[in-house]
């Protein structure tokens, strides 16, 4: 990701309602700074970026990382975006000293296609933490060893 992309970055987090978009500046610039080289910002850009996903390792872990953010633009979405997003972060961490990737989701139903897709891309669900979100609403962890 480039700072170019930021604007359009925005775009896509907030049609897909990730998180506010104050805190899209304070996490991406010290990755766009060169400031911090755990974190990583990738894009899909093929003719406009249509996709962006967000790591990072977990402190005091060894070698175990978490997919924090990932999306992928609403008219775009079951085109392989997502897929390929995940594949190349699991690439680049293949170089890197690390062993386990992590993802966290909603346990609520309508995310219950976004389950299917970490499930899909071969990750074990790995663990749930009951209302963990908001009452009523768990959050579901996913597992997938960096062979
Ligand atoms: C989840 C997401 C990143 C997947 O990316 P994608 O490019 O749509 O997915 P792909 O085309 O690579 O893979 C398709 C598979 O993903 C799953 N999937 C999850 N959400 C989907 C959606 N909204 N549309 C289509 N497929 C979706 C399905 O299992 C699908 O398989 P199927 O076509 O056999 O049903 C994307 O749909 C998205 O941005 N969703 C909204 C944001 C979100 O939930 N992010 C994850 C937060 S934890």
């Amino acid at each position: 990701m480039r700072r170019d992309d930021l604007p359009r970055v925005g775009d896509l987090i907030a049609m897909n309602q990730m998180f506010p978009l104050s805190m899209l500046e304070p996490m991406a610039l010290p990755y766009l700074a060169g400031e911090t080289h755990a974190h990583r910002w990738i894009v899909f850009d093929v003719n406009g970026v249509d996709g962006v996903a967000y790591y990072a390792p977990e402190p005091m872990t060894e070698g175990t990382w978490n997919m924090l953010m990932i999306c992928v633009d609403l008219c775009r979405h079951g085109r392989g975006i997502g897929t390929r997003l995940m594949c190349h972060a699991e690439e680049e961490l293949q170089k890197e000293p690390a062993r386990i990737l992590l993802v966290e989701t909603s346990g609520l139903p309508e995310f219950g296609r976004t389950r299917e897709f970490y499930a899909m891309l071969g990750y074990d669900r790995e663990a749930q933490i009951r209302e963990y979100y908001a009452a009523g609403e768990d959050k579901v962890i996913f597992r997938k060893a960096l062979a």
